[in-house]
């Protein structure tokens, strides 16, 4: 059985003070939750973050991280930067990043293979624009986008990422996919994961959905056999909101 796993993607939201309160706020709410919660908080956040989830189940993430170890590469950050820390996940080639700061299918897969020489667990951020849905060609993208994030991972190291399906329709538009269009492509990415990695790390892989999930909607869509939580932004931001989504 896969656990159902809820990360939080702050976006650029939140001063270090304010992050100690968030997460105090969510703490007592997601206590004792059976699925596996994270935040992902801006970098500058990340020290706060993880002085306030200590000694409870939340997890913290990053969410970009550079693909070289060190170097002049003024404005990034190095995986072990994050580790040296107590990060132990980091969002990769989420929508915006690809949009606004050019990162491609190959800066993805650099990324994911550096995250992984340094056991930090990506989550894959894939999934199609508007137009590329109505041009029919979303199961293509995604499994395209899929293949090239993992090329040159093991099938140990597949079982452990975690994939995020995010039509990019749906982020921040409170526009959801339905729970059934988000199942079939979710779906898709298992399938895909299974043609080149086998079975067992298909079954293993987390794969969630994110865009425009709430607290009304996070139930039906994380019952779907292929949607093993979500990557929430919006809803992220209200300790009540981000808990019920938490504990759906
Ligand atoms: P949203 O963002 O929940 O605000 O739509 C999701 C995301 O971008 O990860």
């Amino acid at each position: 059985m896969r656990k159902t796993v809820v990360a939080g993607n702050w976006k650029m939201n939140k001063t270090p003070a304010q992050t100690t309160e968030l997460i105090n706020e969510l703490k007592p709410l997601v206590a004792g939750s059976e699925n596996k919660c994270i935040v992902c908080v801006p970098y500058t956040n990340l020290a706060n973050a993880l002085e306030a989830v200590r000694g409870t189940e939340i997890e913290v993430g990053a969410q970009n991280m550079y693909f070289e170890e060190s170097g002049a590469y003024t404005g990034e950050i190095a995986p072990n930067m994050l580790t040296e820390m107590g990060v132990k996940y980091v969002i990769i080639g989420h929508s915006e990043r690809r949009q606004y700061f050019n990162e491609t299918d190959e800066t993805v897969n650099k990324k994911v293979l550096k995250a992984f020489e340094h056991d930090l667990i990506p989550i894959i951020c894939v999934g199609e624009s508007l137009e590329q849905r109505e041009q029919g060609i979303t199961f293509e993208l995604v499994a395209l986008q899929t293949k090239i994030a993992l090329l040159g991972l093991t099938a140990d190291q597949v079982k452990k990422c975690i994939i995020a399906y995010e039509p990019i329709w749906a982020i921040g538009t409170g526009k959801t996919a339905t729970s059934e269009q988000a199942q079939e492509v979710c779906a898709k990415i298992r399938e895909t994961v299974a043609s080149v990695y086998g079975n067992d790390a298909a079954e293993e892989i987390i794969i969630q959905y994110g865009g425009s999930v709430n607290a009304g909607n996070s139930a039906e869509l994380f019952a779907k056999s292929d949607i093993d939580g979500g990557l929430v932004g919006g809803a992220s931001l209200k300790a009540n909101d981000f808990s019920v989504i938490v504990n759906s």
